[in-house]
């Protein structure tokens, strides 16, 4: 064992890194790994030609926590995904594609797939990095000449200087107790903290090379060009081909779409059944569905419709889908021009024969579009059959939410006056049906059976509906009850509005 001691600078010599102890075999240096480990030091490594096993056990060194950091990271990608496509779809901008649900786990899985990689690939790369005090330029070891002999066949332990317990006498001490062959302090270089100069060019220009995507990004923002854009990668982009509609030189009458062959008809279209083809008897449209309409038909129709009329019309049929609500927004804005989608629950569709609205379906009607393309002609006819099976509901279903949310609390009150059937047995113009009339009495007294008066307000009403029994009114057919009919808080307020307006 020869100790160098030549080479331990004194303490006014330059910074120093730490020390360097060289082994010459693998069970001194385990040996001596657990010595430092038990004697308390923190920030010290050892250097090996090859992976020793058992050598971390020695040091101590604890399993990583990368792993946690990762999956913590990954259920935050995961639950960014999830809140993000919630508020993208469902709460922010919700918007009716073809009928489907704006909200529903299977849709948004890819996305939240990709964020769940995502998160914690980044972490993974980066957290080791970060955990393992990365990027570093230099070892201030590899300028030892002897620690070259850490890639043969000598074994290091180094001790930084940093450390609490270090002490360079002491642990130099410490060290040779251990048995290391040869002790040698190690210097920070003076430049340490510098970048290769040639690199830092390099970074500047590649931090500003970094800011012209988002400045381009930035730049066209909200604007439109005519320009046609660059190709840089030209597909299938370029291909000449016919467009429906355009001119073409080669043919004598310079038009690209061209008719059938004269007197020919293209396979699977020799359709002689006009009224299932084309909704027509002659040249009159049939009035009835040309099939069976079964359960199965209107079910069809029922999705059909969801996917292909829906955006437009509405799930009612009403005219009221979100492409017409977004459009009359725009249109309110100045930003287009909008032809409403027409309510389908109008006497004018109602009465339309079925063949019409094929017709419409097949091939579009003034503004709107033909959806031939999209569906076969059985669909065409399922959906038909909803169509009108919706427009009947809807026609004598009253007024739907929206136009209720609008009516004044009496309007709504004169509504249910007659869908809860008090009307039945109550008039509104003084004279007796069942109950006694109920115009003009409120604010007044009203009689009981039992002789005393009561005030005809709010409250009496309100017990009048919930508990008919409490107190029984006269000027109705003698000996006749009310029976309690199962009628909402808001609903009674609506009522009571209604009869202040009775006269
Ligand atoms: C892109 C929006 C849009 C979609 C989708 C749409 N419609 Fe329409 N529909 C309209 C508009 C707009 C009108 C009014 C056209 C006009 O009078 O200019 C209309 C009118 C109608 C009419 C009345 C035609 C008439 O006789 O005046 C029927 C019936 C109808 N649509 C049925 C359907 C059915 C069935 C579907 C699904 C296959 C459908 N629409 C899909 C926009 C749409
Ligand atoms: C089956 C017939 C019947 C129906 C339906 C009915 N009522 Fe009555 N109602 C009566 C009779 C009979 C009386 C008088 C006996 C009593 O007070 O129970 C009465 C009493 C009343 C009274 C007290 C009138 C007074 O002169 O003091 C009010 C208010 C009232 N009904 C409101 C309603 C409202 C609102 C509805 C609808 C939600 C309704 N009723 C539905 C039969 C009916």
């Amino acid at each position: 064992m020869s100790h160098d001691m030549s080479n331990v600078p004194s303490s006014s010599e330059p910074e120093m890194y730490g020390l360097m102890a060289e082994f010459h075999d693998v069970n001194t240096l385990c040996a001596a790994a657990s010595k430092v480990r038990e004697a308390g030091y923190r920030h010290w490594d050892c250097h090996t030609p090859f992976p020793v096993h058992g050598l971390d056990d020695h040091m101590g060194i604890k399993f990583t926590k990368l792993p946690w950091i990762v999956l913590f990271m990954g259920l935050l990608g995961l639950g960014s995904a999830i809140l993000m496509q919630w508020w993208m779809n469902a709460y922010d901008y919700p918007y009716d594609i073809s009928g489907k649900p704006v909200w529903s786990i299977p849709a948004n899985v890819p996305v939240m797939f990709e964020l769940t990689v995502l998160f914690s690939a980044f972490t993974a790369f980066f957290a080791m990095w970060i955990m393992n005090g990365l990027p570093r330029w230099y070892n201030p070891l590899l300028r030892k000449e002897r620690f070259a002999r850490a890639t043969d066949d000598r074994f290091f332990i180094s001790i930084e200087a940093k450390d609490g317990l270090y002490n360079e006498a002491d642990t130099t001490a410490f060290l040779q107790g251990l048995g290391a062959d040869h002790i040698e302090s190690v210097e920070e270089p003076a430049e340490r903290t510098k970048l290769p100069s040639n690199l830092k060019g390099k970074l500047i220009v590649a931090a500003c090379l970094l800011f012209v995507p988002p400045a381009m990004v930035y730049n066209s923002y909200g604007k439109t060009t005519t320009k046609t854009r660059v190709h840089l990668v030209p597909d299938m982009d370029m291909q000449p081909r016919f467009r429906a509609q355009g001119a073409s030189a080669f043919f004598a009458d310079g038009r690209m779409s061209r008719q059938p062959v004269e007197g020919t008809v293209a396979q699977g279209e020799l359709n002689l059944d006009t009224a299932w083809h084309q909704g027509k008897d002659g040249a009159d449209y049939v009035q009835k569905i040309p099939s069976v309409v079964d359960e199965a038909m209107l079910d069809r129709g029922r999705q059909r419709f969801g996917i292909y009329c829906a955006p437009c019309h509405g799930h009612d049929g009403r005219g009221q889908g979100t492409v017409h609500k977004r459009a009359s927004l725009l249109t309110d804005q100045g930003h287009a021009q909008w032809v409403p989608p027409t309510d389908l629950s109008a006497k004018r569709i109602l009465e339309q024969p079925a063949g019409m609205i094929y017709e419409t379906i097949a091939q579009g009607r003034n503004n709107m579009p033909a959806y031939a393309v999209q569906m076969p002609v059985a669909d065409r006819w399922a959906v038909v059959a909803y169509t009108q099976a919706l427009g009947l509901a809807q026609a004598t279903a009253g007024p739907s939410e929206e136009e209720l949310n609008t009516m004044t609390p009496a309007q709504r009150g004169e509504i249910l006056f007659k869908d809860k059937t008090c009307n039945a047995c109550h008039s509104i113009d003084g004279s007796v049906i069942l109950g006694p009339p109920l115009n003009g009495r409120f604010g007044k007294d009203a009689s009981l059976a039992d002789g005393t008066t009561v005030l005809f307000d709010d409250a009496y009403v309100i017990e009048s509906i919930k508990d008919p029994n409490a107190k029984m009114a006269t000027g109705g057919l003698p000996g006749m009850v009310m029976a309690p009919l199962p009628t909402s808080d808001e609903e009674i307020a609506d009522l009571i509005e209604y009869m202040k307006t009775l006269k």
